[in-house]
Formats: structure tokens, sequence, C-alpha cells
């Protein structure tokens, strides 16, 4: 719980005046964020559970998109989840969106929104943020329905980048504790195997990005 509190601080300090500027300055460089709202693709009456929702966008967004699912997002920061309370009301979502407040290595949604399973799970630019992404990743399968997906887009190795943006992408990303997972397609396919599930992989936008489809059996 230490861990958390002091996670949850560390997010506050960071988004207590950038919230306001957030979603203007982000839709330049969180690549990939609409790709992965057109893929979700739930059904009607589907429950989607986005982990670390920041601002709300990505979930006022699918909610547009996918008037006839419900949608939850939990963050650790509650001053993002302010702003999103407010554009969630500001939208007329109130009744199709909920947020709560919740550490993303270890949350009991069943307590948060009264439900324990999702049929599509997402995250987006979160993992980047959190040193235990492992056990988000884990914890995230847990939470999906037979034949839920898992969908994650964040930062990518910048393979097919020039040589000079990585380190200059890398040294301004660790200003806002993010680190791009190297290892993530290694632990999803471990992941994936050991739950029986299909994985799909891609590097979008010349490896700035990457994006994993994580499918369970059923
Ligand atoms: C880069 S922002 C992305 C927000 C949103 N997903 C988007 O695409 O615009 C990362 C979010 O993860 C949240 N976060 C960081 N660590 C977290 C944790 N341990 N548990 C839950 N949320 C966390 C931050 O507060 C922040 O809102």
């Amino acid at each position: 719980m230490t861990g958390a509190l002091a996670a949850a601080g560390a997010m506050d300090r960071m988004y207590r005046h950038q919230r306001h500027i957030y979603d203007a300055t982000r839709k330049y460089y969180l690549l990939g964020r609409d790709l992965l709202i057109d893929r979700l693709r739930p059904q009607p009456g589907d429950a989607v559970l986005e982990i670390g929702c920041g601002t709300g966008r990505n979930l006022i967004r699918a909610a547009r998109q996918y008037p006839q699912a419900r949608f939850f997002g939990i963050d650790i920061s509650g001053e993002m989840l302010a702003t999103a309370r407010g554009r969630i009301a500001q939208a007329g979502l109130s009744a199709q969106v909920q947020v709560a407040q919740a550490d993303a290595t270890s949350f009991e949604t069943e307590k948060l929104f009264g439900r324990a399973l999702f049929q599509r799970v997402f995250m987006s630019y979160t993992i980047s943020m959190i040193p235990r992404w492992r056990a988000v990743l884990e914890q995230s399968t847990a939470s999906l329905s037979d034949g839920g997906e898992l969908l994650v887009i964040d930062f990518g190795g910048q393979e097919g980048l020039p040589g000079w943006f990585r380190p200059v992408l890398r040294k301004w990303l660790s200003l806002f504790h993010v680190m791009p997972r190297a290892e993530l397609e290694l632990e999803m396919t471990v992941l994936a195997d050991r739950k029986d599930a299909s994985l799909t992989f891609e590097r979008p936008y010349r490896g700035y990005a990457q994006y994993a489809k994580l499918k369970m059996p059923g």
C-alpha cells in the first residue's frame, strides 16, 4: 500500500497542472490510441475496462463509437480522475462511463464497479509508466471473461526511425517517468501460452509504438 500511495503522490504531482493541457499536447505523440479504439469492437452489452484512463479521453471517444457497450476506467491519480469525471459529465456520458481510483497492479473491480470480469480490457501508454508492469498484465488477463480481449498500445523501440531520434525521445520520456517496455512482446507471448490465448503483435509507425492483442479462449 505504501508503494501505491507513493505512486499516486508522484502521478498527482506530475499531472496536477499538466492535466489541463494533457489532451491538447499528447495527441501529437501518443500515437495509435484511435487505432486501438477502432479495434476494440465490443458487442452490445459488453463491458470494457481501461487501466490508467487518465483524463478519460479514450473512454469518451470509445463510448461515443460504441454506444451500446458500457465503459469503466481506473487510474491511480486523483487529479487525472477529477478531469476525467468532469469531461465525462460534460459529454453527457455519466450513465455509460464510470471511473474510480485504483492501482493497476492490485485492483478489485468487484468492489469498485460491482463486476469482476470484462469482455475487453485495454491500456494506452500506461505500462510504460508502471514499474511493476508485468503484474498489471497478469491482473488484466485475470479480469477477462471467456473469449475476452486485452489490447495494449504503448511506446515501442523506435527501430525504424532515425538513429538520433531514439536517445532524444528516451531522454525526454524519462522526464515524465516513462520507460518503453522492450520485453513486452516476450512477456505477452509467455502469458498467452500460459493462458492458452492467442496473440497478435505489431510495431506501427516504424516502431514508434507497439500494439498487442491477447484473446482468451472460449
Ligand atoms: C500517459 S497517461 C495515459 C492516459 C490515457 N490512457 C491516454 O491514453 O490518454 C498514463 C496514466 O497512467 C496512470 N498511472 C500511472 N501509474 C499507475 C498505476 N500504478 N495504477 C493506475 N494508473 C496509473 C497515470 O496517472 C496516467 O493517468
